[in-house]
């Protein structure tokens, strides 16, 4: 699995990975993503595999709060630890823009992505009762980071 920062001839990529990912009323548009790309103090990172995108995560910080805003993998490579292996190098990244904490929202009903942040260190904080749609709770979550002050010198990501 190679990891890389995106680049925004990234762009016509994760939107397909977004067409898989969600419905339809869940998707963010070719806007957003544009504003992801090129965005300040944001990183999205993508995994490739000899040709294509098949991950994509995206991720922000701001002062000591980074936000874990999306990820989504390629349903045939599902289960290969690819989201846990994006969510790690955005953990490190936020680490290393001074962030001591990631949050992040997800819908109850999301077993998969509720079970992958868990698995990367996220406690479920707070509940927005029927944020996404009725009897559709948000959970937002959050994960301490570490060493923010030690790991700010050095990586080259911010
Ligand atoms: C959620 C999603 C990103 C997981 O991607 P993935 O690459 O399959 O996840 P990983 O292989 O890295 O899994 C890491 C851990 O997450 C958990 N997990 C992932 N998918 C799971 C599933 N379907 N059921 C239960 N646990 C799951 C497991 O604990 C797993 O660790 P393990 O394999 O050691 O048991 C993927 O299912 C997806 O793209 N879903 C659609 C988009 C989405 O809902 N994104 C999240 C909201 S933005």
């Amino acid at each position: 699995m190679i990891v890389s920062a995106a680049s925004p001839n990234d762009l016509d990529a994760v939107l397909r990975l977004e067409e898989a990912g969600f419905a339809r009323s869940e998707r963010w548009s070719a806007a957003s993503w544009a504003n992801e790309l090129n965005g300040d103090r944001r990183l999205v990172l993508v995994c490739r595999d000899s040709v294509d995108v098949v991950a994509v995560a995206c991720f922000s910080v701001l002062d000591d709060t980074a936000e874990l805003l999306r990820v989504i993998v390629d349903p045939a490579q599902r289960g290969r630890g690819m989201a846990r292996g994006l969510l790690n190098v955005g953990q490190e990244w936020a680490e290393a823009c001074g962030a001591d904490r990631m949050l992040l929202e997800v819908s109850q009903d999301n077993s998969a992505a509720r079970a992958l942040y868990a698995s990367a260190g996220f406690a479920s904080i707070a509940r927005r009762r029927d944020y996404y749609g009725p009897g559709r709770d948000a959970l937002i979550m959050e994960c301490a980071l570490q060493h923010p002050a030690l790991a700010a010198c050095g990586r080259g990501w911010a």
